[in-house]
């Protein structure tokens, strides 16, 4: 594979930091911008040492969405090609480890919907939020028209899809589109202290908990309560289970070893 330049990884303290790099074009998401990204989510999902990813974009935005050079000339067939599976949308949701989108800029388009992918969403008060697909006659197809109503309601979700309007941290915060709003020279030292305060718990239970939540919003609730069940019975058998019950009993820190 040739060299990742659009996507800058940096591993440290069991936390992954992706880092879209395309400062110039605010990060607008090519097909290479993809690949890298989906590549690298394939690369520290088997990576032990990884418990929690945070992705970031260099410059002043997330990710301005997807890259509209790309647009021009392409015909429906292209495009239906290059939106096949895996998208980065659902490379972020299918993630098993909890993921941060650190959101220090412009997050529009695929920005906002690759960060509604994320299990959270940390913003700085610089931020701008928005889904401006239909100022280019197009829709959201990364997922927004989906999540974008599941996370601040139908009425909310409408309003910003049909003008394409951008809002600020506060309004995301409001709305429930961010779950925390920080200064901007503060968004990384927060981002990364909730990561480290994730990373210490144990792998088991934060893959497993992640997987009910999900089904929390796609199954009936039945189905959802059943699925949880079963979970709940694989995170009692595991080994993280046990040193987390003796470590409490022996009022130590527990050391979760994932198994
Ligand atoms: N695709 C491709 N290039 C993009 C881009 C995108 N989604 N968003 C920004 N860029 C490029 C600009 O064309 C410009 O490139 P240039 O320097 O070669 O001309 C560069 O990034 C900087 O953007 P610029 O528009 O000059 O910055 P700004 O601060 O004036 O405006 C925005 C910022 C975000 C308001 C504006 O760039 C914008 O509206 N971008 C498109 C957002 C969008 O519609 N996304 C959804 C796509 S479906």
């Amino acid at each position: 594979m040739a060299e990742a330049v659009n996507v800058l990884v940096d591993k440290g303290d069991a936390i992954a930091t992706l880092t879209i790099n395309r400062p110039d074009k605010l990060n607008a998401l090519n097909g290479p911008t993809r690949r890298e990204l989906i590549a690298a989510f394939e690369d520290l999902k088997d990576d032990d040492e990884i418990r929690v990813a945070v992705l970031t974009g260099a410059g002043k935005a997330f990710i301005a969405g997807a890259d509209i050079t790309e647009f021009e000339g392409r015909s429906p067939v292209d495009q239906y090609r290059a939106m096949s599976s895996p998208t980065v949308f659902e490379a972020a949701d299918a993630f098993p480890k909890p993921i941060i989108a650190a959101i220090n800029g412009f997050c529009l388009g695929g920005g906002c919907e690759i960060a509604m992918a994320c299990d959270i969403r940390i913003a700085s008060d610089k931020a701008k939020l928005g889904q401006p697909e239909v100022n280019l006659g197009i829709i959201p197809g990364g997922g927004g028209t989906q999540r974008l109503p599941r996370l601040v309601g139908l009425g909310t979700a409408l309003k910003l899809m049909y003008t394409g309007d951008m809002i600020n941290a506060d309004e995301a915060l409001r709305i429930g589109l961010v779950d925390e709003v920080v200064p901007a020279d503060e968004l990384m030292a927060r981002v990364r202290e909730l990561a480290a305060s994730i990373a210490q718990k144990s792998p088991v239970a934060l893959q497993l908990i992640k997987e009910a939540a999900r089904a929390s919003v796609r199954a009936p609730l039945d189905e959802g309560l059943r699925h949880e069940k079963t979970l709940f019975g694989l995170a009692f058998s595991s080994e993280d289970k046990a040193e987390g019950v003796a470590a409490f009993l022996e009022k130590r820190t527990p050391e979760f070893k994932g198994r």
